[in-house]
């Protein structure tokens, strides 16, 4: 992890937030580099999710809502952890976080930790009762701070689909089994956060909604878990660092009949990448019930009306982002050419192209031939995130490109002028290609499989 964060920081993937104020914590930045690995995560989700599935459409919803949802939804009675302080240095815990440490089921819920014997992990106190934080963050809208203008962040992106379901229903040409995706912010005053991006209090969730009949409810469940897993399979990803659990009645959150995470082996602990639930009617049953509206649906065929149920998918683009800087670092032999002793391993990010920051960078072999590399740089730039490359030795650039999981480097050399070629190196294999420049642009396309 210590080297990821490293990495991440040097190169200008992801900054610590307010670093110049002194940080704050659990909050992160995203930067050049980030926000490219990021998007292209996000834009890989909504490939699979909405432009391959012609009963799955988008949505962007605002982040502040009424704040009746939040009671209609539940979170505001049940979206909490069950927390404890230590009575000497103060510290805050997860009470089942701590049991987890001790070994003990997450099924296992005392009202007090101090009969299983548990102190503070910091310095041995003792710690106060269990009690319930809830996790939202509160706001007030417009002028006035009273109770009547309190409204909150939202802690999941998936009730703006609710809210909006009857919305998409009539204006959209979908029928059941359908699904409402999308991408967004959401807020939560997570009591220990940690872990670089893993856990913080502002991140960001892929959630797609499916609506279905209660009947289909297990064949969709069963249908979305295989997608999702193979989503990350597709993209590279260590078959053997992913796997399924499901959790059990006590760990369910409140809305959920059945829920299981896809989990991967992160360096800290196998933990979870994306939950796949069976929310069943609950979330249209309560907003029809506190919001007075019909959010029914009829089925022309069977002549039923009823109300749909649901199953989720909800994923977090911030921790697969941290997941799959993590799954292609690897240190290798020194391989990049010019050997300057400095260097006892290389590092090569083995991104899926697909999700490379940066697509192809162009490097002249010599100063003298800046003029003309920079002419190819200008053309791919037009088609793919490139960068240019001047400074330094080649091997070194080489090493610059690979460390950032650059795909493809071309390089202008003495001979390019007269052959009208680059030489196309790839990452992975080092297999270096003479390319025809006039043909580069067709060449890189068919590689790197962008659409
Ligand atoms: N709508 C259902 C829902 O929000 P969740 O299991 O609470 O379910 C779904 O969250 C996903 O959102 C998680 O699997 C994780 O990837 C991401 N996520 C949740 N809390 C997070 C946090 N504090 N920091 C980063 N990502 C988080």
């Amino acid at each position: 992890m210590e080297k990821i964060v490293s990495l991440a920081k040097r190169r200008g993937f992801i900054f610590q937030s307010s670093e110049i104020y002194g940080g704050i914590n659990s909050i992160y930045d995203y930067g050049p580099l980030g926000v490219e690995l990021k998007n292209n995560v996000k834009r890989q989700w909504w490939q699979a999710m909405v432009q391959s599935h012609d009963n799955i459409v988008g949505l962007d919803a605002g982040i502040l809502m009424h704040p009746k949802i939040w009671e209609a939804s539940g979170h505001l009675q049940g979206f909490t952890d069950p927390l404890v302080d230590c009575k000497v240095c103060k510290k805050r815990f997860r009470a089942d976080h701590l049991l987890e440490g001790k070994g003990i089921k997450p099924d296992f819920r005392p009202s007090d930790l101090s009969a299983e014997g548990i102190k503070c992990p910091e310095c041995d106190g003792e710690l106060t009762a269990i009690r319930d934080f809830n996790l939202m963050f509160k706001t007030y809208m417009g002028a006035l701070e009273d109770t009547a203008a309190e409204i909150y962040l939202r802690p999941e992106t998936a009730q703006g689909i609710y809210v909006n379901y009857d919305n998409v229903l009539k204006s959209s040409r979908v029928r059941i089994p359908f699904g409402i995706a999308q991408i967004g912010k959401a807020f939560r005053n997570e009591i220990t956060p940690g872990n670089f991006i893993f856990r913080t209090r502002e991140f960001e969730q892929m959630e797609m909604q499916f609506f279905t009949t209660p009947q289909e409810t297990a064949k969709w469940f069963k249908y979305w878990q295989a997608q999702r897993l193979n989503w990350y399979l597709d993209l590279g990803v260590n078959k053997k660092k992913l796997s399924f659990r499901e959790h059990s009645q006590h760990e369910l959150a409140h809305y959920a009949k059945q829920a299981v995470d896809v989990e991967y082996q992160f360096p800290f602990a196998e933990s979870e990448l994306e939950g796949i639930h069976n929310r069943g009617d609950w979330d249209l049953s309560r907003h029809q019930k506190f919001s007075g509206q019909q959010l029914t649906y009829y089925d022309d065929q069977t002549k039923e009306k009823f109300i749909p149920h649901i199953v989720e998918t909800s994923g977090g683009v911030d921790r697969a982002t941290l997941m799959f800087l993590i799954d292609a670092y690897q240190e290798v032999e020194p391989r990049s050419g010019d050997q300057d002793g400095k260097h006892e391993t290389e590092v090569v990010l083995r991104l899926d192209k697909r999700l490379a920051p940066i697509k192809a960078a162009v490097l002249p072999l010599s100063k003298k031939l800046e003029k003309e590399a920079y002419k190819i740089y200008e053309e791919l730039k037009r088609h793919f995130m490139c960068q240019y490359d001047a400074a330094g030795a080649i091997g070194r650039r080489y090493r610059r490109q690979d460390e950032i999981g650059t795909p493809f480097c071309v390089t202008y050399d003495f001979d390019s002028a007269g052959d009208k070629k680059v030489t196309v190196r790839e990452r992975d294999t080092m297999k270096q290609e003479r390319v025809e420049i006039g043909s580069l642009v067709d060449y890189l396309r068919d590689r790197l499989c962008t659409n």
